[in-house]
């Protein structure tokens, strides 16, 4: 059974400099909303509410967001603003929380092994801080029945355009047995960030995992790999040697909300679909396209 939740939220966010110096690129807002919370949602949806934050010492402001704030509610009690009390104290009551620190950002595959103290000897998810995936499409769900189908770990896989691939870890695959709504394919192989002309696929690793506890024994024993750091997808190749490794085909809705393109498609279309702020934006959004997008003078 799966039932704890890892969350990587130590990394650096150089793509995202300056605005990463002080404030955690996972606290980035959606909105109104930070990233890692709609992560954090996700993650309670599917009942995995004993939650495990990676983080490091520029993120004390991440522990700071899922604690209780008595000044702000108090105010806003006394203003009689129930509707943003109740905003304010959803992140503090979503899960169990707990936190760790990663110490030195020396990759994922190392941040997912400081969690094997808490995690101990079950399958366990693993989502990453900067990936948001809209809570209309059942990507975690179907992962942890395919896990229970399947055995073994389940990583989340996306279709990408050639020329992404080199940003992604790729997989070798063939046709497995799906149970829900994705295709499942068996893992061969992974290559962390191929160039395109190596790539074995166009098939991605994104965020989301559902892992054997196996995989800590064989991060302990994964060497630094690309760009000096421990890398999560190679261990998981050495994993796919010795123990089944199904792979998700997702294509739904999905941001890496590390990356800025991605972060204001994600902005756009949250605003675009919501109730309250949607009609408006929608109509200035129009507007400023029929007047020429960025020809505009409005
Ligand atoms: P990224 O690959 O986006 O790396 O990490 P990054 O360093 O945070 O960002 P850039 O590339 O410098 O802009 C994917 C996820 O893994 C976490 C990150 O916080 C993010 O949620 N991570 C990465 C860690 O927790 N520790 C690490 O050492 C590296």
């Amino acid at each position: 059974m799966v039932s704890k939740a890892v969350i990587p939220a130590a990394g650096l966010g150089t793509r995202f400099l300056p605005a990463t110096k002080a404030v955690p690129k996972e606290l980035l807002p959606l909105v109104d909303k930070p990233a890692l919370e709609y992560i954090v949602e996700e993650a309670a949806r599917v009942g995995l509410t004993d939650i495990l934050m990676i983080t490091g010492r520029s993120k004390t402001a991440i522990e700071d967001h899922f604690d209780r704030v008595p000044e702000i509610e108090a105010a806003l009690e006394k203003k009689g603003d129930a509707e943003r009390l109740a905003r304010v104290q959803a992140s503090s009551e979503l899960a169990q929380m707990h936190f760790v620190r990663q110490g030195e950002a020396k990759g994922l595959g190392h941040a997912v092994l400081v969690a094997a103290p808490h995690v101990g000897n079950e399958p366990f998810a693993v989502l990453l801080g900067d990936d948001v995936v809209d809570e209309r499409d059942p990507l975690l769900a179907t992962m942890i029945a395919e896990q229970q189908a399947h055995g073994g770990s389940v990583i989340a896989l996306m279709e990408v355009e050639p020329e992404w691939v080199s940003s992604y870890g790729v997989a070798t695959v063939e046709d497995a047995e799906s149970h829900g709504p994705y295709a499942v394919k068996r893992v061969r192989d992974l290559v962390e960030k191929p160039p395109p002309e190596e790539a074995p696929s166009n098939l991605a690793v994104i965020g989301r995992y559902v892992l054997s506890p196996t995989i800590f024994e064989v991060l302990r024993n994964t060497p630094p790999g690309r760009g000096g750091e421990i890398q999560l997808t190679d261990a998981i190749k050495t994993l796919a040697e010795s123990e089944p490794v199904h792979g998700v085909v997702f294509d739904g809705r999905r941001y890496d909300t590390g990356d800025r393109g991605d972060y204001l498609k994600a902005i756009v279309k949250i605003a675009c679909e919501r109730e309250d702020l949607g009609p408006d934006f929608w109509a200035w959004l129009q507007e400023y396209v029929a007047a020429g997008g960025p020809a505009s003078t409005r």
